[in-house]
């Protein structure tokens, strides 16, 4: 066991590990067997195989992840979406209703619109960065709410000291998608959140070569998240989750370098004459700054921007970065650009993306971890090609 004194590069090495790994191993072996021979008097909880996420390389990745964001317990998913989905349908019920940030990931967005309904579930969409909202949302049947600790694509960070304060004095479950503070920036059970869950995909792995999710959380809750995945059938495979272990090891090294970058990015992009505004939580003008910087231990590595000359500009910016990869998603060690009115949030109703400021002209960038002077120097070439 560790303890939570540890810093995160400590914790990202050795935070799970068997000591000694089975034949001495120094890294923990991938145990492909779907099922292994069961004791005797086995319990069917205790059989162990790959659906129901209990085979000895689950188990090892599991224990790494629940020392990550210091929880009780942690389960791997088959995908960030299975993470997302698996703790609502393990706390909503039919009748049941939940309040949800009104800027959601678009898939997470996308299941409650297309499938609560189905379920039997009501919603409602709340202002995170409004508190006075919320007792007017709630409703009698209202048990749980959900949140993000950094939204997507502006770097808004919500009232999350509020949200918690909130759901305990109303008896609701707090859960919180972490996936682009990472716990490096942010640990949202020691700031009282009751789930948090991550798309594995993207910082935790960190190498853009797997797809995969988690769910973090006490003992009790994550049983159930279990127990829910088992049924739905949303484990994660062990080849995979060898690979998110692999990654796991740098995830401090990463993000504190791409945490650099980001600010050294923003801050050259905002004195930018070509440059008309940048959306990153570490730079003073951002509108969320002053309680982020209370909140979070780092800002993270993704910023977005809009250039003087529109749209256009924004298309020629990604024409004209050289390292950087036109690409959507995130948390890669290669810097990846996007519009996210072409990606990410391309399926979005256009009056809903300029409600919350997703505009034609906006850019997104998940820094790497490239040296900073050379993701400059690279802006800086780029943003000479599009001088207005
Ligand atoms: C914040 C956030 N949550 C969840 C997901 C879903 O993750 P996955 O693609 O691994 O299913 C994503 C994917 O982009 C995301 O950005």
């Amino acid at each position: 066991m560790h303890s939570n004194s540890e810093s995160m590069e400590t914790l990202a090495v050795h935070g799970g590990e068997r000591r000694p790994g089975p034949e001495g191993s120094v890294v923990f072996p991938i145990y492909q067997g779907t099922v292994f021979s069961v004791e005797p008097g086995t319990d069917y909880h205790d059989i162990k195989y790959i659906r129901l996420s209990s085979t000895p390389s689950q188990n090892y990745l599991h224990d790494k992840l629940a020392v990550l964001e210091g929880a009780e317990e942690a389960v791997a998913t088959a995908s960030g979406m299975a993470a997302a989905t698996a703790p609502l349908l393990s706390v909503l019920r039919a009748g049941d209703h939940l309040l949800a940030s009104d800027c959601l990931y678009g898939g997470t967005h996308d299941f409650l619109t297309h499938h609560a309904e189905d379920l039997g579930w009501s919603y409602t969409f709340v202002d995170v960065h409004r508190p006075e909202t919320w007792a007017s949302a709630r409703t009698p049947q209202t048990k749980a709410f959900l949140v993000e600790t950094i939204t997507n694509p502006l770097m808004r960070v919500g009232r999350l000291r509020e949200i918690v304060e909130f759901a305990r004095r109303e008896g609701l479950v707090t859960v919180i998608d972490n996936t682009f503070a990472s716990p490096v920036n942010f640990r949202p059970l020691a700031a009282g959140f009751d789930l948090c869950f991550h798309s594995a995909t993207k910082y935790l792995n960190g190498h853009s070569d797997l797809v995969a999710g988690c769910v973090m959380g006490g003992a009790e809750l994550v049983g159930r998240v279990r127990r829910t995945l088992n049924h739905f059938g949303g484990s994660l495979d062990p080849h995979a989750g060898f690979l998110l272990a692999r990654g796991l090891k740098t995830l401090a090294l990463r993000v504190r370098a791409q945490n650099d970058n980001a600010m050294t990015l923003a801050r050259f992009l905002s004195e930018h004459q070509e440059v008309a505004e940048v959306n990153y939580p570490g730079l003073l003008s951002h509108p969320d700054h002053a309680h982020a910087a209370e909140l979070l231990s780092g800002f993270g590595g993704m910023l977005s921007l809009r250039l003087r000359g529109g749209a256009e500009a924004a298309e020629g910016l990604l024409d004209a970065v050289r390292l950087g990869y036109v690409a959507p998603s995130l948390g890669g060690v290669e810097t990846l650009i996007t519009r996210p009115v072409t990606t990410s949030h391309a399926g979005m109703h256009p009056e809903d993306r300029e409600r919350l400021g997703i505009t034609d002209d906006l850019v997104r960038v998940s820094c790497g971890i490239e040296s900073p002077e050379d993701l400059v120097a690279d802006f800086e070439q780029a943003l000479r090609k599009v001088q207005s």
